[in-house]
């Protein structure tokens, strides 16, 4: 089938200069560089294929949890197959059975109180609305975040995560404070008054999949209610079965005041996006309850996908499956961190959402270049690059493991053999 749709050589050459010409001429002269110029052509399951046909790749890296339930998951395309027979975006001042009731079904997997949804496009807008709500609730100005954690590059989100991304647009403002992650005495030193909420990653993965100390979130959150500061969990990463509970606050015994839910929602299909808020919150539009629009948030379409990537995502089997993925993947990468020892040195892993440490911070660079050329897609966390990110789909088959675990090797061998002599002089990925 992959055949059929394969694209000549020069037609691939074609897209990379009309990319190069009218998209981002920096992108192609990187990915030249290192000799990754894959261009995304069919794709299918956990499989990647590049227009020319030459090449595929098993995706481990799933955009971040887009492709938690694989490329063009066919129960997903049938449900917006089907959708598209009766409705489109929608408009999004009437009311909408859609979102009603998708919002409905996502109180319902929440605990507590987190019973009203509003629905956005990206995660950054959605992450946008969450610092947005928590300001016009508590009235105060101060955000406080994770250095070295993502939250996206809209507005707001970007003023929560480095400078590199606000600085050259002339974005820095002194509301926004970051403290390390995992540290409860640097957050009590700049928890005041001022403070609306503590932003977090339940586990952050452009730093490396750091897991939360024990206890850690759970006194984040009693210092946040002491000090009438929300707490906004983003779990645009970790989200969504991914750790192999629905939310991955539920490892963590803690409730949040938001919680924030976007790429996995949208089936890597229809983009949709999620501020998921406790009621006491909805206060907010009370007075105006219009004072915040997004016209193509929670479009009906994306509502009728996002509800099935739901369902599926919060079976009880589906989870226990990805609970074995999860015990298989450790017992593989285990022996495989014994044969590769002092290369590769340890496993963080909660479910699939898991990150390979290696020795130093060229490790995660060079392994990202010899996967991709052993069939693999890994990305290195941007903000330690001494850690891979490998999140393999969550509808991995048991044949894949072999697979994987065979190119991972080899990936790896070849990385230890590359690392002393190629000197990487700059991060191969921005992601
Ligand atoms: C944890 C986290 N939050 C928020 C975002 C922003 O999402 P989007 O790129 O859809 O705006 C990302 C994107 O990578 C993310 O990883």
């Amino acid at each position: 089938m992959f055949f059929n749709k394969k694209e000549s050589s020069d037609k691939k050459k074609k897209v990379i200069d009309l990319f190069k010409n009218h998209v981002s001429l920096g992108k192609v002269k990187f990915y030249e560089k290192y000799n990754m110029n894959f261009v995304m052509g069919f794709r299918e399951g956990p499989w990647l294929f590049d227009v020319d046909g030459k090449k595929k790749l098993f995706n481990l890296h799933s955009n971040g949890g887009v492709f938690n339930l694989g490329h063009r998951n066919k129960e997903i395309i049938d449900i917006l197959k089907d959708q598209l027979n009766f409705y489109d975006i929608g408009n999004h001042h009437l009311i909408s059975k859609q979102r009603a009731e998708l919002a409905a079904k996502i109180a319902d997997l929440m605990p507590g109180d987190l019973d009203y949804t509003i629905f956005g496009v990206s995660g950054g807008e959605a992450i946008d609305l969450a610092l947005k709500l928590a300001k016009g609730y508590t009235k105060r100005r101060k955000i406080i975040s994770a250095e070295g954690g993502y939250h996206g590059h809209t507005g707001l989100s970007v003023q929560t995560g480095d400078a590199k991304y606000r600085t050259p647009f002339l974005l820095d403002s002194d509301d926004y404070l970051q403290i390390p992650f995992n540290d409860l005495d640097a957050l009590k030193k700049v928890l005041d008054q001022d403070v609306a909420a503590v932003i977090l990653e339940t586990i952050p993965a452009t730093l490396g999949m750091p897991l939360p100390k024990e206890g850690y979130l759970k006194e984040v959150k009693k210092l946040c209610e002491e000090n009438g500061t929300l707490l906004i969990l983003d779990e645009v990463q970790a989200g969504l079965a991914r750790t192999g509970k629905l939310w991955a606050f539920e490892h963590f015994d803690v409730i949040p005041d938001i919680v924030v839910l976007a790429k996995g929602l949208s089936g890597g299909i229809y983009p949709i996006s999620a501020t998921v808020i406790d009621k006491k919150l909805e206060s907010v539009f009370h007075d105006d309850p219009f004072i915040h629009i997004s016209t193509s948030g929670g479009s009906e379409l994306g509502c009728a996908v996002a509800s099935k990537v739901l369902e599926i995502s919060s079976d009880v089997k589906f989870l226990e499956r990805v609970n074995l993925l999860s015990d298989q993947f450790k017992y593989e990468l285990e022996k495989l961190q014994q044969k590769h020892d002092g290369f590769f040195k340890g496993v963080r892993r909660k479910g699939l959402f898991i990150g390979l440490e290696l020795k130093d911070n060229m490790a995660g660079p060079v392994l990202t270049k010899t996967a991709f050329d052993n069939d693999l897609l890994i990305v290195y966390a941007n903000n330690d690059t001494s850690i891979v990110q490998f999140l393999p789909p969550l509808i991995m088959e048991d044949k894949d493991m072999k697979f994987v675990i065979t190119k991972l090797d080899k990936a790896i061998k070849q990385a230890k053999l590359l690392h002393p002599v190629l000197k990487l002089k700059e991060k191969l990925f921005q992601f």
